[in-house]
């Protein structure tokens, strides 16, 4: 089957992949990717904005994201998986954009002002400023139709379509106005219970972890703080084991509640029924981790044909950009004789 429509989404390299990422967005991409022509984008020189002063580290992360997109079922002969800094006709193409922006619309988005907050920003370096723009780039560069995202990147998708429509408008139909697509499942809390799933808030289950992690992670989990003894009724709306109850053991979910509400199961119990559904849930992947991480060199051949793929679909779309934009030079020598 010839895929007609495009997907394009991706991830900063900045550290391994939690369940979070799995239930907010690989779960929808790997559903996609039979459906549509998958583009996975890792956004190496995106990660730059927050980390330009530890090359290493992103080395190292764009290595795990790739294996963890690898085992949890992202499949390399349907998906193409690259490297943003691999593939410079994202970077022309963001240069052509930062036209048709304006600084002040920058200022307004939202994620950029949160993210300025998180990290402290007294003031925002140009690429920090920026990066809405290049990500435009990274969805269009390839003629996306929908990107699959978490709702913090809903400005984002929203400046690409407002940068799309300004240049097609401007200069012909080039570009498809691509379309978010957010995750029906809410986000999943932390093992806090306070905030989402996060890596920097160090509340996170890794797609990576190994068994006994989970064990551990989901004993140390935060339950109906209320709940004293065993046979104390409980209150399973306040309770953050029983939410991924809902997410990784639906068929018992029902069940659980009410025993809880009975005071008929304790949470040492229920909490070890959960950690074995998600070791359940994440045996496939620590398979098919284990079977890439003996491979390197597939991993290697998967990221070069990724690569080389982005830039021939980022070459034919520079054809036309610059043929629209008539800075086609190269391709029009003679207009240098003239
Ligand atoms: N901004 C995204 C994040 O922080 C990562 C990203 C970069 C991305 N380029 C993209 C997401 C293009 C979707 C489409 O998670």
């Amino acid at each position: 089957m010839l895929k007609q429509k495009r997907i394009l989404t991706g991830d900063r390299p900045t550290g391994k992949l939690h369940l979070g990422h799995y239930v907010g967005s690989l779960e929808n991409r790997i559903r996609l990717q039979d459906e549509y022509d998958t583009f996975i984008i890792i956004a190496d020189v995106q990660a730059l904005t927050t980390n330009f002063d530890q090359p290493e580290k992103l080395k190292r992360d764009v290595r795990q994201v790739t294996l963890d997109y690898l085992a949890a079922g992202i499949d390399p002969e349907k998906v193409t998986i690259f490297v943003q800094s691999l593939v410079p006709q994202i970077a022309e193409l963001t240069i052509f954009y930062s036209m048709l922006v304006t600084v002040n619309q920058l200022e307004k988005n939202p994620t950029i002002k949160s993210e300025a907050e998180q990290y402290d920003y007294q003031e925002m370096t140009y690429g920090f400023l920026g990066y809405p723009v290049s990500q435009a780039a990274d969805i269009t560069f390839c003629r996306a139709h929908l990107v699959p995202v978490g709702e913090d990147q809903l400005p984002h998708i929203e400046q690409t379509r407002r940068i799309v429509r300004k240049f097609n408008n401007l200069y012909g139909e080039v570009f498809p106005v691509p379309e978010a697509k957010i995750s029906e499942v809410p986000r999943l809390v932390g093992l806090d219970g306070k905030s989402k799933m996060s890596k920097s808030l160090n509340n996170a289950i890794y797609l990576a972890d190994d068994e006994e992690a989970v064990g551990q992670k989901i004993n140390k989990a935060v339950t109906d703080p209320r709940r004293i003894r065993k046979d104390d009724p409980g209150n399973p709306e306040v309770c953050t084991v029983y939410d991924y109850h809902k997410v990784f053991n639906p068929e018992e979910e029902a069940e659980i509640a009410e025993q809880c509400r009975q005071g008929t199961i304790g949470c040492v119990e229920c909490k070890g029924i959960l950690a074995e559904r998600i070791n359940s849930f994440l045996a496939p992947m620590r398979e098919r981790r284990s079977y890439y991480q003996e491979r390197p060199e597939l991993i290697k051949e998967i990221l070069i044909s990724g690569v080389e793929r982005a830039r021939q679909e980022g070459e034919e779309t520079l054809d036309r950009v610059r043929e629209v934009m008539q800075i086609d030079y190269a391709a029009d020598q003679d207009f240098l004789a003239r």
